[in-house]
């Protein structure tokens, strides 16, 4: 069994989680899902980032302890993943000991093995905000904008680690690995970073400025700086597992490219130990074009629409919606959109048709096909191009066009059935048509199951809903559940299933099911 390992970026725990966020963890729980049902032993991290300036800042704000404040919002973040069905093996925080201990060993060897130095650090820096300035953060006139207040050039000793010096390796690395960045184009940013000179990296923080760290560990006065400590958490979590070392993928957001394809590689291969294999780079949740950030005020809360439309729904629009890499903008109108036209329309209409049927005209029970014409001929091999094309696709993280295959096969089954019209079978008296009829309601379960088998990594709780509908339990693996076969013969099904009511009818649809056929 092939061991896969793949992490999240952890979050920053100084506010509350947003869409970009929620996006973030089902994306990589789409990945581990679908891994684990290819048949792979999957660990699937994710977790939060709880040290640094702004995490002691904001702690402050609300008057209490930094430990206090980041307890709070990490079980927050914890919360998330359980309401979005999050299937992560673990979640680890950068406050726990288990972090600490690594981040520390990790900086004693680089710090022993001289890859890392002391020096002064020049830079201008502002008292308002607590941080260091850099030149784009100057106007176009050279002036230093209002919210900085006033800022001063200083001079402070620090620690550095030699990033510089493997520059040339990175470049060579990246040359060797083609793929190490998903999509292609950023790899080539990342290569476009490295064709200028880079700086070596300051690696700590003096405690009198910032006490809100992991102390190094061979000078005490100075924390480290927050991206050392955070990104080490990827190794941390499995330091006790080397199945799981070197990770296969890190899932992350395209502003943070940088730490990730250049400080890390160079980090773990200065430290003796080999780079991740992959990094997924998605792109932004915009609204109206602007990055929806806690800093904009244009947040929206993903925990609004999961328990306005349900989980499902939620993982589904934002699955569908973004393809992976570019950004999307996210409103209410397009959510709607899909949520009416692809889920409640298409699919939980086919769901209560099926269910309808089979209860009306066969007794709730699922019929063996006895005949197969043109028209079940097509369905059947419009599903192995369906399946074949939507595991490709998903192994290359197309997930927006793997799903967008599989609603065009639940339309086809909906066609199919509009085809055969089994309303109008059941009234004829024609023994042939009898036969057509239990061969058109045995094809549309076993078409159900199978679309909503190809569902599954992405809405688990409906594919279980739909297989417990249509009286089934799975008894092969995933790849073996893909294939069209008569297992559903015999089933008793439910008379009905409410998966997508719609918004404004909820009610009224929980009580008729909802859609008439
Ligand atoms: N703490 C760092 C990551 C350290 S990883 C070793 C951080 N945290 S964050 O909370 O700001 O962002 C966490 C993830 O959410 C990042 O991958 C980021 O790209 C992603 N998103 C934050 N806002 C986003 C959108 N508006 N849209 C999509 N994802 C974005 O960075």
């Amino acid at each position: 069994m092939k061991s896969f390992y793949l992490t999240t970026a952890i979050d920053y725990a100084n506010s509350s989680p947003h869409i970009g966020h929620a996006y973030e963890k089902v994306l990589a729980d789409v990945i581990a899902r679908f891994r684990r049902l290819m048949g792979d032993r999957v660990f699937f991290l994710t977790g939060t980032d709880e040290h640094g300036q702004k995490v002691q800042q904001s702690a402050r704000a609300r008057g209490i302890a930094p430990q206090q404040f980041v307890d709070e919002v990490s079980a927050e973040f914890r919360g998330l993943c359980t309401k979005l069905n999050i299937s992560n093996d673990d979640f680890i925080r950068t406050t726990e000991e288990r972090h600490k201990r690594v981040v520390r060993e990790l900086l004693q060897r680089l710090f022993d093995k001289g890859e890392i130095y002391r020096a002064e650090y020049r830079g201008f820096y502002s008292t308002r905000q607590e941080q260091f300035l850099q030149e784009k953060d100057r106007k176009p006139d050279g002036t230093w904008p209002e919210i900085f207040g006033e800022v001063t050039e200083i001079v402070e000793s620090n620690y550095f680690f030699k990033l510089r010096s493997y520059q040339d390796w990175l470049i060579d690395f990246l040359k060797r690995h083609e793929n190490f960045i998903f999509p292609s184009y950023r790899q080539k940013e990342a290569v476009e970073f490295l064709a200028e000179p880079i700086n070596d990296l300051c690696i700590s923080r003096p405690r009198e400025r910032l006490e809100w760290g992991i102390p190094l560990p061979f000078d005490e006065k100075f924390v480290t700086y927050v991206w050392f400590d955070a990104l080490v958490n990827y190794y941390s979590a499995v330091v006790d597992k080397p199945e799981f070392w070197p990770a296969d993928i890190h899932v992350i957001g395209k502003d943070i490219l940088v730490p990730h394809a250049i400080y890390w590689p160079i980090m773990l291969h200065a430290a003796g130990l080999p780079p991740p294999r992959a990094l997924l780079v998605h792109g932004w949740w915009t609204q109206r074009g602007a990055k929806m950030s806690k800093s904009t005020g244009n947040v929206l809360n993903p925990l609004d629409f999961v328990t306005e439309f349900g989980v499902d729904a939620f993982r589904y629009f934002v699955v569908r919606e973004m393809n992976v890499g570019q950004d999307s903008d996210f409103t209410r109108e397009q959510f709607l959109v899909r949520y009416n036209s692809e889920l409640a329309n298409n699919l939980g209409n086919l769901v209560n048709r099926t269910l309808n049927m089979t209860t009306r005209f066969a007794g709730g029970i699922v019929p063996a096909v006895e005949i197969a014409e043109e028209h079940e001929r097509e369905l059947r091999v419009l599903w192995e191009k369906t399946r074949e094309e939507a595991i490709v696709l998903c192994e290359g993280f197309q997930f927006h066009t793997a799903l967008e295959r599989t609603v065009i096969f639940i339309t086809a089954i909906n066609i199919y059935i509009d085809q055969r019209a089994p309303w109008k079978l059941a009234k004829s008296t024609v023994p042939r048509d009898a036969a057509l009829l239990r061969s058109a309601l045995g094809t549309m379960a076993e078409a159900l199951r199978l679309g909503a088998t190809l569902l599954q990594p992405v809405m688990p709780a409906t594919t279980e809903k739909i297989r417990a509908a249509l009286g089934y339990t799975p008894t092969a693996a995933w790849r073996g559940e893909l294939a069209w076969s008569p297992r559903l013969n015999g089933a008793q099904v439910s008379p009905g299933l409410v998966l997508f009511p719609r918004p404004e009818e909820k009610q009224k649809s929980e009580v008729r099911g909802q859609v008439p056929e």
